[in-house]
């Protein structure tokens, strides 16, 4: 197979991140998760006394931190500015304050490039999973898949995932979860959509195995 470029693209809580690892690794391709870039930046906005609600401010700092994705779908790491962010980037704080930082244009052109250079430079393929990777980052992508599934999955899967984390209450997420994708999608600067050539696959019904090897049925068939 030749460099296939796949982008996943969706709301939260609809088996992005599971689904995506598992057809990289299926297919033998790199992986990245464009939204742990986005969380990473938050997190050093966060950490550096940023006011993430200040737009002018996010935009002024946006080219500071060093954000490094690894690719391997079986370990997918990221850090910023060289020191390891996998954990705190998906702490509370950092969940509530994305959708701000990711609206602010010079933030997302900063993380555009920084992803298409990483697609560009994956030997063999690789799978982007975010929001607006079918419409924006790679809009030549090989395959485009929109995945979606009722608020109450997606709210009962991400409960699943915080677990053990910290405190859960299913309603509350749900209503994050509601508020995140009303604000991802609603932005002027590349919102959450579906591309006009996408694939939707709604997971509700389905079990991860099935949307995975529905999705590498759709692959394999568009390479
Ligand atoms: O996928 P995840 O929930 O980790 O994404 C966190 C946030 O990053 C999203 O809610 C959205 O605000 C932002 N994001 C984005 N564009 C992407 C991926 C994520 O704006 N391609």
């Amino acid at each position: 197979m030749s460099a296939v470029i796949v982008a996943i693209d969706g709301p939260s809580g609809t088996g992005k991140s599971s689904t995506s690892k598992a057809v990289a690794a299926a297919l033998g391709l790199s992986y990245l998760d464009t939204g742990a870039q986005y969380r990473a930046v938050t997190w050093w906005m966060l950490t550096n006394g940023v006011p993430v609600d200040d737009s002018a401010a996010v935009a002024a700092a946006a080219e500071r931190p060093v954000i490094v994705s690894g690719t391997d779908p079986a370990a997918p790491t990221i850090s910023v500015d060289g020191t390891d962010a996998s954990g705190p980037i998906r702490t509370k704080e950092v969940t509530s304050a994305v959708s701000a930082v990711s609206a602010v244009p010079e933030v997302r052109a900063v993380i555009t490039a920084l992803q298409r250079s990483i697609a560009a430079e994956a030997v063999g393929g690789i799978v982007v999973e975010g929001r607006d990777i079918g419409t924006t980052v790679l809009p030549d992508a090989d395959l485009k898949i929109f995945l979606t599934a009722s608020p109450e999955a997606r709210a009962s899967r991400r409960s699943g995932e915080l677990k053990g984390k910290e405190a859960t209450d299913l309603s509350a997420t749900r209503e994050a979860l509601i508020k995140r994708d009303a604000a991802d999608s609603g932005r002027k600067a590349s919102p959450l959509k579906m591309a006009d050539d996408a694939v939707e696959v709604d997971t509700t019904p389905l079990t991860l195995e099935q949307v995975v090897e529905c999705v590498v049925t759709l692959v394999e068939k568009a390479v």
